[in-house]
């Protein structure tokens, strides 16, 4: 096989890139008959009920066992639970409290019991139409997932694990081989609820990125042809002192493909990339490093004589006992279309604080610092169309030192329609968020696997964007549809930025 000078995750990018001129013959009619199931059902397995246990509070409950049952209840509710029904003339569709690009929901949620007290060892399913947990396998598998997760240090102190894992297909099936970003930033805002709803009941979610996949798939008996885990988290359970463990690193690499073939065929591609991103099966010893408390980055870019704009900014508060955010996460719905209207300056700065700075909400009871795979790859531009006190324009957002910098000076409205496939969303947005990363420098640190990381981190990003909007009012959508460079040429965005993800923001259209 001939090497390439571009990596197979760099191939699989420039591929999946849409561009006006290429567009139309890369959209392929949908065949609504073959469209996947987003649920998985078990003809065998010990369903665990978990509906009963939302009726009450877990505070209002005394006995700890049984307030254990009221607080995993609520964990995966608000982590991934069904929040809306829409009746259709065939099978009625079910939101949740992720959004997910297209209503397709490819991510499942596997939990790992280590076999404690209350949850016998095993695998669990979690079914989301049901609220409960099919206990499918009965044997104990955690050491198996230990050796699968290199021995991650979090396995050792904690009983139980979740696995986020994708099942292509329901996702491949309408975005063919650019599916592959979309179930990673999907895979991303459910990382971000995980976060904080665990928060909520004093669960900790250790996420774990780096692990030999095919070992992780064969535990959770997965056809790895068609569905893959995507991350591994160790969940500490806080009521117990001697589950609050360190951070660790949570990311490894994997190698950097370069002979492959240049003429993947379409259809391809996704699957090729997601072998290219594994890691194998082996006995090598990783040192888990502890990140450091403080990253002593600075903010990648830095333009002179540029409009700069502090953005400090009170913390958006969520109530006494949280109650703000599970209301938050109940409601959240994506924005189906904008009226045009400003938001504010302020509330621009607190929908920037919640998503880059969760260590202002310590006193909030909030994870400080939550788990990454490496966030600081991630950078942000944002274009403002209609803040109230800021100028229209292109700004970075540089996230250490709070402040906006200006490097494009118009109004974009009408070439962000463009940019976003045509879709009024991007034109009538108050602001619209680029999530980007330097492609080749993250390939050089973790090998092709970074594609995956980079995706998983903007998804988490947009998860708090998400939740941060809908707790101000304000109206807020992601676009994983975009015509790629010419997002970069319009709006100043240097070209080594690949733009991964976009999350609009502005005021809602009543009943949109
Ligand atoms: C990764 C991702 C990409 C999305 N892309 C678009 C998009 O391009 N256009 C759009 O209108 N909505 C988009 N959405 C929003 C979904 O359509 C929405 O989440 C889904 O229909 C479920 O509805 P809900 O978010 O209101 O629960 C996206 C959501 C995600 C998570």
């Amino acid at each position: 096989m001939p090497e390439q000078s571009l990596s197979l995750a760099q191939h699989y990018h420039e591929r999946t890139k849409y561009d006006p001129d290429t567009i139309q013959a890369k959209n392929h009619p949908l065949d609504w008959s073959r469209q996947p199931v987003p649920f998985k059902e078990y003809k065998i397995g010990m369903p665990f009920g978990l509906r009963s246990y939302l009726e009450t509070r877990p505070e209002e409950v005394a006995d700890p066992d049984e307030q254990f049952w009221h607080r995993l209840a609520r964990f995966f509710f608000f982590s991934y639970g069904i929040t809306g029904v829409l009746p259709t003339e065939s099978t009625p569709h079910y939101f949740r409290t992720v959004p997910s690009a297209g209503g397709l929901y490819p991510a499942e949620l596997y939990l790992i019991s280590r076999g404690t007290q209350h949850l016998p060892a095993g695998l669990y399913n979690y079914q989301t139409r049901q609220h409960a947990l099919m206990h499918y396998w009965e044997n104990d598998v955690w050491d198996a997932l230990r050796d699968a997760c290199f021995w991650h240090p979090a396995l050792d102190g904690t009983q139980l694990a979740l696995v986020v894992t994708t099942v292509f297909e329901r996702s491949a099936w309408r975005y063919q081989d650019r599916a592959y970003r979309r179930v990673l930033l999907d895979s991303g805002h459910l990382l971000g609820n995980l976060e904080l709803a665990g928060s909520l009941q004093d669960f900790r979610p250790h996420l774990i990125t780096g692990f030999a996949d095919r070992a992780v798939n064969d535990l959770l008996y997965l056809d790895d042809q068609t569905e893959s885990a995507i991350a591994v988290l160790p969940i500490a359970d806080l009521k117990q002192l001697n589950q609050h463990l360190p951070l660790f690193q949570t990311a490894i690499a994997s190698e950097t493909k370069r002979n492959y073939s240049s003429r993947i065929p379409d259809g391809q591609l996704l699957d090729q990339l997601h072998q290219a991103t594994q890691i194998p099966v082996s006995d090598r010893k990783i040192p888990w490093q502890r990140p450091e408390v403080t990253p002593d980055r600075p903010d990648k870019y830095n333009f002179p004589f540029c409009l700069k704009v502090e953005t400090r900014s009170q913390p958006i508060l969520w109530n006494q006992d949280l109650t703000g955010l599970e209301e938050t996460l109940i409601k959240r719905r994506s924005t189906r279309s904008y009226n045009g209207g400003e938001l504010t300056l302020n509330e621009l700065k607190a929908l920037l604080d919640f998503t880059y700075h969760p260590e202002h909400y310590i006193e909030q009871h909030l994870d400080h610092n939550p788990d990454y795979c490496d966030v600081n790859l991630v950078e942000t531009f944002i274009a403002v169309s209609g803040i109230q006190g800021l100028e229209d324009g292109c700004y970075y957002y540089a996230p250490h030192l709070q402040e906006l910098r200006q490097i494009r000076f118009k109004n974009f409205r009408h070439e962000l329609h463009f940019l976003c496939l045509g879709q009024e969303l991007g034109r009538d947005a108050a602001a619209v968020v680029f999530h980007t990363a330097d492609l080749v420098g993250a390939i050089e640190q973790w090998g092709d696997r970074a594609y995956r990381y980079l995706h998983l981190d903007a998804g988490h990003l947009g998860q708090r964007l998400n939740l941060a909007a809908i707790r101000m009012g304000i109206g807020v959508s992601g676009i994983a549809g975009f015509f790629d460079d010419r997002v970069n040429e319009t709006l100043g965005i240097p070209i080594d930025e690949a733009v991964l993800y976009i999350t609009t923001l502005g005021r809602p259209r009543r009943g949109g």
